[in-house]
C-alpha cells in the first residue's frame, strides 16, 4: 500500500492508494472505532456495489454502522438534502462523537464533508472516493460544500478529512465518459507541476485500455496534496489548480451540467487557457501543440458550431474573479503554470475559436 501524507500540521492525514483497499478499511479504522455511530454517506447504486459490503466488514469488526443515500447527480448537493442528512443523523442518535464516512464521487464527497463540517459543530469523516474526478481532485483537499440557486459551490466550508482511502479497483464499474473526465484533471496535474508526469500520462493514453490507474493516481494525489499544504486556503499556489478551470466553467455552464461533464469542459478549458498562453508569449508552440494534442487523445464529445459571445458572460461570473478583474491561469511552460490578469476579451473569444 502506498501512503501520501498531506501535512498540515494538527489537521494532517494520510492519504492510502491501493488496489482491494476497500476491504482493508475495517481493519485500518479499528484504531479510531471507541464505539461511536459510523455513518456512511453514499448514493444507493453505490450502497449496492461496496457500501453493503463494506457495511458488513465493519460490523464483524465490532463497529455500530448505518447509511443515508443522497440522488443521483448534483440534486444532492443542495440545502435540502443537506437538512435531510442532518434530520436523518439526528433521528439516529448520532452525536458530537459520530464518524461519517463519505462514499461516491464529488457529489457525495462534497455534501457529506459540508455535513461533517457543521453536524453539532464538526464531527470526523473520512472521504473513499469511487470517481477517478474524486479520487485525484475532490476528496483530497477539505473543500466541501453545496450549491444554492444563485450558483455552484456558494456555501460551503474548507474542512479536512480525517483519512483519504483511493482503491482504483473500484473504477472497473465506472461509466466510461466519467473517467474521460477525470482523466481530463490528470493531464491538469502534469501540465502546471509536472513535465515527465505530463509525458507518462500523453504516453499512456496512446492505450486508455491499460492505461496505469494505480500509479498515476499516487502521483497526481502526490501534486493535490502538495499544493494544499503549501496553501490550504487558495490564497495563491492553489489557485494552478484551476488552470482550464476559467472557460471550462464557462463551458459547462453554457452547454448545461447535464452534456458536458465537468473533466471534459475543463479538457477543453486547457485547450484555450494553453492558446492564450502561446499568444501571451509564455507557453512555446511545441508546447503548446503537445498538450493539445495530448487532450485530443480523450474521446470529448464535439462541441456543435456555438456563439463564442454567448460564452464570454459565464467566463466574466466565473467566481475566481477578484475585484472584478479575472484571476486567469496560464501555463508558463509544460509543468509550469503562473496567474495574470492580463487576458482580454478578445484573447478568450478568440482562444474559443481553436475548440471549435
Ligand atoms: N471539493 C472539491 O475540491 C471538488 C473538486 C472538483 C469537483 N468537485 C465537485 O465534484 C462533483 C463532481 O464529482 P464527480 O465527477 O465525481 O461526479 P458524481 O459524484 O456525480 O459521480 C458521477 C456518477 O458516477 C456514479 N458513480 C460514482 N462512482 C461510481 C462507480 N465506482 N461505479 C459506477 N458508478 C459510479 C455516481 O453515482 C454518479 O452518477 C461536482 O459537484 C463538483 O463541484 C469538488
Ligand atoms: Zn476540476
Amino acid at each position: 500500500m502506498n501512503i501520501i501524507n498531506l501535512n498540515l500540521g494538527d489537521r494532517s492525514y494520510p492519504i492510502h492508494i491501493a488496489s482491494g483497499l476497500l476491504d482493508q478499511i475495517s481493519s485500518i479504522l479499528s484504531e479510531k472505532n471507541r464505539g461511536q455511530k459510523w455513518i456512511i454517506i453514499s448514493q444507493y447504486r453505490l450502497m449496492e456495489l461496496f457500501g453493503f459490503d463494506l457495511m458488513g466488514r465493519l460490523k464483524s469488526s465490532g463497529f455500530t454502522t448505518d447509511f443515508i443515500t443522497v440522488p443521483i447527480g448534483e440534486a444532492a448537493k443542495s440545502i435540502n438534502e443537506f437538512s435531510r442528512i442532518i434530520s436523518q443523523m439526528i433521528e439516529m442518535n448520532c452525536d458530537r462523537s459520530t464518524s461519517i464516512l463519505a462514499l461516491g464521487g464529488g457529489v457525495v464527497g462534497d455534501v457529506a464533508g459540508f455535513a461533517a463540517s457543521t453536524f453539532m459543530r464538526g464531527v470526523d469523516y473520512y472521504q473513499i472516493p469511487t470517481t477517478l474526478l474524486a479520487m485525484v481532485d475532490s476528496a483530497i483537499g477539505g473543500k466541501t460544500g453545496i450549491n444554492i440557486a444563485e450558483g455552484k459551490n456558494l456555501v460551503g466550508a474548507i474542512y479536512q478529512p480525517k483519512a483519504v482511502f483511493v482503491d482504483p479497483t473500484l473504477l472497473k464499474s465506472l461509466p466510461k465518459e466519467e473517467v474521460i473526465s477525470g482523466l481530463g484533471e490528470i493531464i491538469k496535474y502534469g501540465a502546471i507541476k509536472d513535465k515527465e508526469f505530463f509525458n507518462e500520462i500523453s504516453n499512456s493514453l496512446e492505450n486508455i485500455e491499460s492505461f496505469p490507474f494505480e500509479k498515476i493516481i499516487y502521483r497526481a494525489c502526490e501534486i493535490k496534496a502538495d499544493i494544499v499544504t503549501l496553501d490550504e486556503r487558495e490564497g495563491s499556489i492553489r489557485r494552478i489548480l484551476n488552470f482550464g478551470h476559467t472557460i471550462g466553467h464557462a463551458l459547462e455552464a453554457h452547454f448545461g451540467y447535464g452534456k458536458l461533464r465537468h473533466g471534459e469542459a475543463v479538457s477543453y478549458g486547457m485547450i484555450c487557457a494553453g492558446w492564450i498562453s502561446n499568444q501571451l508569449g509564455h507557453l512555446s508552440d511545441n508546447d503548446y501543440q503537445r498538450l493539445k494534442k495530448t487532450i485530443e487523445k480523450l474521446p470529448l464529445p464535439m462541441l456543435n458550431n456555438f456563439d463564442q459571445n454567448k460564452i464570454l458572460p459565464f467566463v466574466k461570473n466565473d467566481k475566481k474573479t477578484v475585484s472584478g478583474k479575472l484571476n486567469f491561469v496560464i501555463l508558463d511552460t509544460l509543468g509550469s503554470a503562473i496567474t495574470t490578469k492580463d487576458v482580454s476579451d478578445e484573447l478568450i473569444l478568440n482562444s474559443l475559436k481553436v475548440i471549435q
